[in-house]
């Protein structure tokens, strides 16, 4: 039995809980968890934002030690640091086919099937496949990717979500260049991920916005030359940080129909706007039919920072061991399991950057 925070149905508060792993079957590996990020798309998922299949174990940004693996793993072995996978790709449906496997038509395959049980038999699901809001989880062996050396295990955990993402949206998605100017809405892990991914690009100037002016000063540690507290005059704010221009690049890390508005308006003339954050599916966004044509700009979104872990964790880690990429910034809360409600309210009023869970 380990020990694991359930979410019993969507709009239910988390239960600390004790659940049966089971040992791992073919293709299939058991990971005891170093340290798990709480992600806005965990709160997403308690909320109704997002809907995960319930009864769930969620955390999908994980890090931690392969305990035991199932028959046909040869990837990894017990012993071996892995940082986890929320969208591992099949390698063999039509995106993936073509080159794309953070859109991978099966990405999601593992969180429709129970994984581990209650003591009373209740199965329960995996959120995003990983489970990471427990001691130990039991993935698929494409859920794990090698942590390569000099990174160390706990810090390790962000690379799986809020820094996969928000490097990839910069390098992968939008390909910033060197001298190109950015804007970042929305300062929670992901965001802070761009700011540090846009100034790895070398982009300047780099301007952070969010709502809530505490950003301020993890904003400028983390790359910003400029941080505006959000509101309407938002996108002016941004042409007068621009020579009157409009950014280059803007980054959308919040999930509101009105951010990616607001991110969109921001932009110079043929800009381009990467929406990261994920929102719901009644939050509308309307442009109007002239201003489409005449600014001429891009809005695109990005999966997963449209990387592919398994190319991308080494890159990361290297990023890491040169000490570009500050992974302990990130991390604003070191918190147990029976914390996470708590970092949930941190988010929902914009304190803070990462909180982690350490085992
Ligand atoms: N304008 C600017 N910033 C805003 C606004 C707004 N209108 N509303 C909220 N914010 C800020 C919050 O103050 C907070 O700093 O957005 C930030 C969001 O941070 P987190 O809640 O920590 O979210 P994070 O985990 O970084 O995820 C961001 O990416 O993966 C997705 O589902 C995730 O949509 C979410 C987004
Ligand atoms: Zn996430």
């Amino acid at each position: 039995m380990v020990r694991a925070a359930l979410l019993p149905a969507v709009g239910e508060p988390l239960r600390l809980t004790e659940i049966v792993l089971p040992e791992p079957g073919p293709g299939k590996v058991r990971v005891k968890l170093a340290a798990a990020g709480v992600c806005h798309s965990d709160l997403s998922l308690t909320t109704g934002v997002l809907r995960p299949t319930t009864p769930v174990i969620l955390g999908h940004e994980g890090a931690g030690t392969v305990v035991s693996v199932g028959e046909g793993v040869t990837g990894v072995r017990p012993g071996d640091p892995v940082v986890l996978n929320w969208a591992p790709a099949c390698g063999r449906c039509h995106l993936c086919g073509l080159g794309e496997p953070w859109l991978c038509e099966n990405q999601y395959a593992a969180s429709v099937e129970t994984y581990a049980a209650l003591p009373d038999g209740t199965g329960l699901y995996p959120g995003l496949g990983a489970a990471a809001f427990a001691e130990e989880t039991v993935v698929n062996e494409n859920a794990v990717i090698p942590l390569p050396e000099g990174v160390p295990l706990t810090s390790a955990a962000v690379l799986g979500c809020a820094v996969l993402t928000g490097y990839g949206a910069v390098h992968n998605a939008a390909r910033v260049r060197a001298g190109e100017s950015v804007v970042v809405f929305g300062l929670g892990g992901v965001g802070l991920a761009v700011l540090q991914a846009a100034r790895i690009a070398g982009a300047a100037p780099i301007i952070a916005v969010d709502v809530s002016p505490e950003k301020e000063e993890l904003a400028l540690r983390h790359g910003a030359t400029a941080f505006v507290v959000a509101d309407e005059q938002t996108p002016k704010a941004v042409r007068r940080l621009t020579d009157g221009n409009g950014a280059d690049h803007a980054f959308e890390c919040v999930g509101r129909g009105s951010t990616i508005r607001a991110a969109w308006s921001s932009t110079r003339r043929g800009g381009r706007t990467t929406v990261v954050g994920i929102g719901g599916k009644d939050d509308l966004v309307s442009f109007s039919a002239l201003e489409v044509f005449h600014f001429a700009r891009t809005l695109t979104a990005c999966c997963y920072g449209n990387s592919d872990p398994v190319k991308d964790i080494p890159v990361l880690a290297e990023h890491v061991r040169a000490g570009r990429l500050d992974l302990e910034a990130l991390i604003t809360d070191r918190i147990t399991l029976d914390g996470i409600p708590d970092a949930f309210l941190r988010m929902a009023s914009g304190q803070g950057g990462r909180s982690l869970v350490v085992f």
